[in-house]
């Protein structure tokens, strides 16, 4: 999927979420929780500073396609590497991937992967600025967890190991930029 956005107007632009532009009327990702959180939650967790949301629609189209968003969230140090342990810091600073949705119509042409790698260029640039030792994200758990579950690890996210939360999976900022490369 093409994401020069100069000339061409199917191209993909990926931007901050703007209520004044994108239209989010039509879109539905098929798991009804992330459908109300971007249509009922996303503008009031964006003015009070929880997630940043980051949008793709085509250069000539204001219609959402799919979405991402960003937070700070803060991990035990018991899970995840050793380097982690030996820090001996109450929590490791990590970047929290929620909400990764496209909509159904446009699944499995590739831009959900197209996101997660939007995600994760981004949160290299974050890192950069601030302490962010991984980006973690909890798998959604339904009928298609597995599936949800292959598409993360074949983007490098592996399970963190927490037996309270075995959804939660996570990838370390120096293996980010392995994806990358
Ligand atoms: C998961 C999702 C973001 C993937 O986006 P996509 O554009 O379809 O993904 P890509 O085309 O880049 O990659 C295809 C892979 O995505 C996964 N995938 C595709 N459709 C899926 C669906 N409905 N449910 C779960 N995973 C799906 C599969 O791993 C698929 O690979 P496969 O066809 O070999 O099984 C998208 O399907 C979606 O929005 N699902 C509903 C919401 C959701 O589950 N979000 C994840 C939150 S943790």
């Amino acid at each position: 999927m093409p994401t020069d956005t100069t000339a061409d107007s199917s191209a993909l632009i990926i931007s901050r979420f703007d209520r004044a532009l994108h239209d989010r009327s039509a879109f539905s990702c098929g798991f009804s929780p992330i459908d109300n959180f971007l249509k009922s939650s996303l503008s009031d967790h964006m003015k009070v500073g929880l997630v940043m949301a980051w949008i793709a629609t085509t250069k000539d189209d204001p219609a959402v396609l799919g979405f991402y968003t960003l937070g700070a969230l803060g991990v035990r140090p018991d899970f995840g590497p050793k380097t982690w342990q030996r820090a001996k810091v109450p929590d490791i600073p990590v970047i929290y991937l929620r909400a990764v949705a496209v909509r159904k119509d446009m699944q499995g042409k590739g831009l959900g992967t197209a996101l997660v790698i939007d995600a994760m260029k981004r949160c290299i640039g974050i890192a950069g600025q601030m302490g962010a030792a991984a980006i973690v994200l909890d798998v959604l758990e339904d009928e298609h967890f597995e599936r949800r579950a292959k598409f993360y690890a074949a983007l490098g996210f592996k399970p963190l190991g927490d037996p309270d939360n075995p959804r939660r999976v996570f990838i370390p900022m120096a293996d980010v930029l392995a994806t990358l490369r």
